[in-house]
């Protein structure tokens, strides 16, 4: 462990605030299964979100829409079980928490219930005030998401940088506000210009975490499958990729078809 990790038994929303407080840095990526949120988890990342981008890079949809409530339970229960020491997030999907209040706090009593996760994740400010508060008020942690808010896409018509206009800007502003009013423990600042996100995360108290929002934040925020590279057709500049996970997988498939082909493999020692 290195020595800026504090060694955290369960990572709480406390914890966040505590990180906060002292200056560290959050650390925050997703993942939708077992298997990848242990590696996640032993690698003593802060929080693990299982984000609804599960849509694209689990589902290969084209955007978060379609993702269904049960599916974000199916991946989160996985998630749960593999973490040991993150703090558990989960997305509310599309559909899940726009209509009514009610709506949104039976799916997110269903998602802590069903999935046992520790906080929920929503998108959007002032509009999905009633939501929040109902959930709040049933003891359930919310971390907001404004910016980029990608369940809205066919709204902006693109995935270029928000709020660079001053008006968009201040509604941002006012947004995180509101959110810290309402009891929100976190917000997630999506591709906006450093600027502004260096802004709220100074008039907040509550932490800030980016993705494509600068360094002037209280944490990071990554898809892991870009950090590792297996999809390797999405090149943001604020991505970087930490390996090329596509390519070594491919070689290393491409090995076993040729070594089953020429029946190298099994040898005499792989077999009974
Ligand atoms: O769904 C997701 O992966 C997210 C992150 C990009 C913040 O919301």
């Amino acid at each position: 462990m290195s020595k800026s990790v504090k060694d955290y038994k369960r990572v709480t929303t406390n914890s966040l605030f505590e990180m906060k407080a002292s200056k560290e840095k959050i650390t925050m990526l997703t993942a939708y299964d077992y298997s990848m949120a242990t590696v996640v988890d032993a690698a003593h990342v802060d929080v693990i979100l299982v984000g609804d981008s599960a849509s694209n890079v689990m589902s290969g949809h084209e955007t978060t829409v379609p993702i269904t409530l049960d599916q974000m339970i199916y991946h989160a229960s996985g998630v749960v079980r593999a973490s040991k020491r993150a703090l558990v997030v989960v997305d509310l999907p599309f559909g899940s928490y726009q209509s009514d209040s009610q709506e949104a706090l039976r799916s997110s009593i269903r998602i802590m219930k069903e999935s046992g996760s520790h906080a929920v994740k929503m998108e959007g400010g002032k509009e999905i005030e009633k939501s929040i508060t109902k959930i709040l008020n049933a003891g359930i942690p919310v971390m907001g998401h404004l910016g980029l808010t990608p369940q809205s896409i066919y709204k902006f018509g693109t995935y270029s940088v928000r709020a660079k206009e001053e008006e968009e800007a201040k509604k941002l502003l006012s947004d995180a506000k509101k959110l810290e009013e309402l009891g929100c423990f976190a917000l997630v600042l999506e591709k906006i210009p450093s600027k502004l996100a260096k802004q709220v995360a100074q008039q907040l108290t509550i932490p800030v975490i980016g993705i494509g929002a600068g360094a002037d934040v209280d944490g990071q925020v990554l898809v892991i499958h870009d950090l590792i590279g297996l999809t390797n057709e999405f090149n943001p500049r604020f991505l970087r990729r930490y390996m090329n996970l596509y390519e070594d997988m491919k070689k290393a498939i491409e090995k076993y078809v040729s070594d089953v082909k020429s029946v190298d493999f099994p040898n005499q020692n792989e077999q009974y």
